[in-house]
């Protein structure tokens, strides 16, 4: 699905920037430019990356 119309930019090219370290909207900003346009897919790219982080934290072992 496309999340940023102006750079076509879609939810898996998200997912996988996160998946490659980009943690926060400032990194998935540096690294896919979203929001540089219009800024109308800033909501819904950092909803992308919440979920995506929680997922992450889901699958990562306790270890305290
Ligand atoms: Fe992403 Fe316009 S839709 S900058």
């Amino acid at each position: 699905m496309y999340v940023c119309l102006c750079l076509g930019v879609t939810d898996t090219q998200i997912e996988a920037a996160v998946d490659n370290g980009a943690h926060t909207m400032k990194q998935l900003t540096s690294e896919l430019k979203i929001g540089s346009q219009c800024g109308k897919c800033c909501q819904c790219s950092k909803s992308i990356l919440n979920n995506k982080l929680i997922k992450i934290a889901e699958a990562e072992p306790c270890v305290a």
